[in-house]
C-alpha cells in the first residue's frame, strides 16, 4: 500500500519523507490556499519545491472544467516535472481530458469521485489514479469505506489498472481499514500516518525495558 501525504505544507511533507515511508504527494487548491500559496505563478513554483523533497508522485490539480483548457494545462503541469501526476476533477470534460491524457502517456488521478459509477468511468478512460473521498462521505452519513469496497471489486472483477487512492483520508482507523479491503493508496494528513506508530503498551513495554537496563548500570 503506498502513503501520500495530502498537504501542501513543505515542513509536514518533509517530516514524512524523513520517516521513509512516503511514496506522494496529494494537495489541491484548497491545501494550497490554507498554506498561503495562492496565485498561477507561485503554485506552479510551490509543485517544483514538493517535486525536490519528495522521490513519488506529486498530484497537481487543474482549475480548468473545459476540455480545452483541462489539457493545457495539464500538458503544462506534466511538463513541471516527472513526477507530477495531473489531478482531474471527475466531470464529463474531465473523463474526456484523462482518456486524451492516458492515450499520451501523461499520468492522471481522476478526483471528487463519491460513487462507484464514477470510479469506473475514470478506470475506463485509463486513469492513473482514481480518487474516492471517504471522510467527505463520512461527513454526509455515508459509508467512504463501503466505496472503497465497491471500487475494489468492480477493479478486479476487469482487471483495471487504474490505482484506487483512498482520499479525504481523516485518520488513522482509515487507514487500516483502506489496507484492510485493498486500497493501493492512501492520502491523509501526517497525523494519519504517525497514528500508526502509537500504541499504549508499546510505551510502557520501553518504559520499563528502560527502567530495568539502568538497575544493572
Ligand atoms: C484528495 O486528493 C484531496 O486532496 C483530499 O483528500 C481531500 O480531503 P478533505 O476531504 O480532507 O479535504
Amino acid at each position: 500500500m503506498k502513503f501520500f501525504i495530502d498537504t501542501a505544507n513543505l515542513d509536514q511533507i518533509k517530516e514524512a519523507q524523513d520517516l521513509g515511508v512516503l511514496d506522494g504527494v496529494t494537495t489541491n487548491p484548497s491545501l494550497m490556499a490554507k498554506e498561503g500559496i495562492t496565485g498561477n505563478d507561485n503554485i506552479i513554483n510551490h509543485y517544483k519545491k514538493i517535486c525536490e523533497i519528495v522521490t513519488g508522485d506529486v498530484s497537481a490539480e487543474v482549475i480548468s472544467t473545459d476540455y480545452e483548457g483541462i489539457i493545457k494545462e495539464g500538458e503544462e503541469l506534466a511538463k513541471l516535472h516527472d513526477q507530477i501526476i495531473v489531478k482531474v476533477p471527475m466531470i464529463k470534460d474531465g473523463v474526456k481530458a484523462i482518456k486524451y491524457f492516458s492515450d499520451k502517456g501523461i499520468k492522471t488521478n481522476c478526483t471528487l469521485v463519491f460513487s462507484a459509477g464514477q470510479a469506473l468511468l475514470a478506470a475506463k478512460a485509463g486513469a492513473t489514479y482514481v480518487s474516492p473521498f471517504i471522510g467527505r462521505l463520512d461527513d454526509i452519513s455515508t459509508d467512504g469505506l463501503n466505496l472503497i469496497a465497491e471500487i475494489r471489486l468492480i477493479y478486479d472483477n476487469y482487471g483495471f489498472d487504474t490505482q484506487i487512492l483512498a482520499a479525504s483520508v481523516r485518520h488513522t482507523m482509515h487507514v487500516i481499514d483502506c489496507a484492510k479491503i485493498g486500497a493501493d493508496v492512501m492520502t491523509g494528513p501526517l497525523s494519519s500516518i504517525e497514528g500508526l506508530l502509537k500504541h499504549p503498551l508499546t510505551d510502557i513495554g520501553l518504559a520499563k525495558f528502560l527502567a530495568d537496563y539502568k538497575k544493572g548500570n
